[in-house]
């Protein structure tokens, strides 16, 4: 069977971490109102010279040298942002060019936080119908731009960054992606949008949440997904090596572990460091923990997102 398989992967944040007690001198908020609501501590937010397609960028060359292979061996890039350099092309094309490729499939897709999971779902569609043999499935953003300051019930809880999957089609009944499962409803749109767009307003405009509200559907819909992915490759809770959440909310991380009676020990939690990345945070964090030698070869690995659309979806890989 023709699966996609994980070759290598890579993560970039920008240089300019900002703790909780910074942003404490800035709005009225406190380093332990965070904690103790989100998990978060620090978020690195992006200086003039760092973009959407800069940061992508940084994060696939370093998953294109942990795969072994070159740019311009990559048939398809998808990035996954909310967060684009401009309206258009797609930052996707702007990354191609910045790795020197001449001629690939390039696009963006928008889910919000969950657009690594849309994706790394269309890489998978693609390349097992041969549109190509290998995809760079990339999630990025610059959340920090798009963040009303003014509003401490969402700017503390966003960060900046990127990272990216090596996706090969191989001949394999074991490894790479086995069941891979995305829903939305649009019905709940305004729960989590940004109040601006070039058919609209014609500004970029600013993210807007309605916090609680998109926390119970969270809870909800990623234990239903997790449950309906696991199902879908014939496999149960028990058979998980580690589960890579959006790093959302680590109160929204242990309720879900706890509600499919998950290991929290499997749990990869980076929201402390990178607080929520939306359509990057999977990968990040995903990398993160293959490169401190938690997720091995071998593996079985549950990727899952909720955000704004609402939409949501979960994966499971064989890494
Ligand atoms: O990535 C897409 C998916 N997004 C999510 O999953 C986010 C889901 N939602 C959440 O994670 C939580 O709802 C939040 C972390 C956003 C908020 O936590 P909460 O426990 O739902 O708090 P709340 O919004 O109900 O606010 C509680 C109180 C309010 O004060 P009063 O009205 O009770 O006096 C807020 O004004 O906390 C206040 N508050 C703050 N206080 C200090 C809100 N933000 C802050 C802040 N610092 N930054």
């Amino acid at each position: 069977m023709i699966r996609s398989v994980v070759k290598g992967s890579g993560s970039a944040l920008p240089k300019r971490c900002v703790s909780n007690h910074e942003l404490a001198e800035k709005i009225d908020t406190s380093d332990e109102w965070i904690v103790e609501r989100t998990g978060i501590r620090q978020r690195h937010i992006a200086g003039e010279d760092e973009t959407t397609s800069t940061l992508a960028t940084e994060a696939s060359c370093k998953a294109l040298e942990a795969a072994g292979v070159s740019a311009d061996s990559v048939d398809i890039i998808i990035l996954a942002t909310a967060t684009p350099d401009e309206t258009f092309p797609a930052t996707a094309t702007k990354v191609q060019a910045a790795l020197g490729i001449k001629d690939c499939v390039a696009f963006d897709v928008a889910a919000v936080c969950t657009g690594f999971l849309y994706a790394i779902s269309v890489a998978d569609s693609l390349l097992r119908t041969g549109m190509g043999k290998r995809a760079l499935v990339i999630g990025a953003e610059t959340f920090s731009r798009i963040l009303d300051w003014e509003d401490r019930g969402t700017c503390v809880l966003f960060g900046d960054g990127a990272g990216a999957m090596v996706l090969d089609a191989e001949e394999s009944d074991e490894q790479g992606i086995l069941a891979a499962k995305l829903h939305a409803a649009g019905e709940h749109h305004d729960l989590l949008y940004v109040d601006g767009g070039p058919s609209t307003t014609q500004t970029v405009g600013h993210l807007r949440m309605r916090g609680r509200e998109v926390f119970r559907h969270a809870v909800t819909n990623l234990a239903e997904v997790l449950t309906e992915t696991l199902e879908a490759a014939g496999l149960s809770a028990a058979d998980v090596d580690w589960v890579v959440p959006h790093q959302a909310n680590a109160r929204i991380l242990d309720a879900t572990a706890k509600k499919l009676g998950l290991d929290p020990d499997k749990v990869v939690v980076t929201v402390d460091r990178h607080a929520n990345t939306s359509a990057a945070s999977v990968p990040l964090a995903f990398d993160v923990a293959v490169r401190d030698g938690r997720i091995k070869r071998g593996d079985l690995v549950l990727l899952e997102a909720m955000g704004g659309g609402l939409t949501w979806g979960a994966a499971a890989l064989r890494y």
